[in-house]
């Protein structure tokens, strides 16, 4: 029986596995559960009798599409795939999908949640800042951006955006100021929220050059990816500008080192949790099983994402 393989080292809540089983088996498949795995062997065993596999941030590399003798399809549960190796997987015919936009609003409502926490100074009793009439910059206008906009318009901020991918019209036609250069938002806004995928062009770009371009009193935060980050400039830059913030979702690989210089200035959590909700486990599941299901059926490649 074709066998669809849910591998999840952070587990989906148990309503939206419960939802994918319901897609998967009614469709007449299989599904085979891995959570919380602790070694590679683990997922390289169970992928070697799947026929397709859903994933959220887990490594798909070559060795684990190598050990995927059956394997047509591969759906990354979220938004990003940069933990999968496109390459082999195109040279192995195997079909990539991700599920755009189903887990926006929770990873959109927990770049709030980040920024109250660090605007009153990380809840430490002394007086903090309001997010009302601040100048917030949108470092990528895509689905999370756009409902980051959304939100930023309750919390009454000025909005403004940068997105090299989308032309000024259709950003400004929703309310929200663009720029042109990624240099003014940074020197525009006093708080920088960050949505840009991990790609070779964007990784390491968010360095000190760019950094220093943020206001006295300036936040950056950060829900996209560790990697976008040139980690050691950031350090010299909190060094220097002891009046600004950095508050991420995706712990860097110098925490410690960043904990301990700037325990007042800057926060990560312990797990990224942005997209880790009900809602958007429920979103993002349900959508990578229905897509799986229609690819097998009718070989339906919408979402598809390697060539
Ligand atoms: C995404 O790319 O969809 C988000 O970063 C969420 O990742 P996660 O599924 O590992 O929580």
């Amino acid at each position: 029986m074709t066998k669809i393989l849910v591998a999840t080292d952070k587990p989906f809540a148990k309503i939206a596995v419960d939802g994918i089983r319901k897609e998967i088996e009614s469709a007449g498949y299989q599904l085979a559960l891995l959570e919380k795995y602790t070694e590679k062997q683990q997922l390289l065993d169970a992928v070697s009798y799947a026929d397709a596999l859903i994933v959220r941030s887990d490594i798909v590399d070559s060795e684990v599409i190598g050990a995927g003798e059956n394997l047509k399809i591969v759906v990354r549960a979220g938004a990003g795939f940069d933990n999968i190796d496109l390459d082999t997987a195109t040279a192995a015919g195997i079909c990539v999908m991700n599920t755009p936009g189903q887990n926006s609003n929770a990873v959109a409502e927990l770049v709030f949640g980040l920024l109250i926490y660090a605007v009153r100074n990380f809840f430490n009793g002394s007086s903090g800042t309001e997010l009302k009439d601040k100048r917030f910059g949108i470092h990528a206008y895509g689905n999370v951006g756009r409902n980051v906009a959304r939100i930023a318009r309750g919390f009454g901020m000025e909005i403004y955006a940068y997105d090299p991918f989308l032309k000024a019209v259709d950003i400004e036609k929703e309310g929200v100021k663009a720029f042109a250069s990624v240099e003014e938002l940074y020197s525009t806004c006093d708080i920088v929220s960050l949505h840009i995928p991990a790609t070779t062009e964007t990784k390491n770009s968010i360095n000190y050059q760019l950094l220093k371009c943020l206001p006295k009193g300036g936040v950056l935060v950060n829900t996209a990816r560790k990697e976008v980050i040139n980690e050691q400039e950031m350090v010299k830059f909190l060094t220097e500008r002891t009046d600004c913030k950095y508050v991420t979702d995706i712990e860097p690989a110098n925490h410690a080192q960043m904990k301990e210089q700037f325990p007042d200035r800057y926060y990560s959590t312990p797990k990224k949790i942005g997209a880790q909700t009900a809602e958007a486990n429920i979103n993002a599941g349900i959508a990578a099983a229905q897509q799986i299901v229609d690819f097998l059926k009718t070989g339906n490649q919408k979402f598809r994402v390697n060539k």
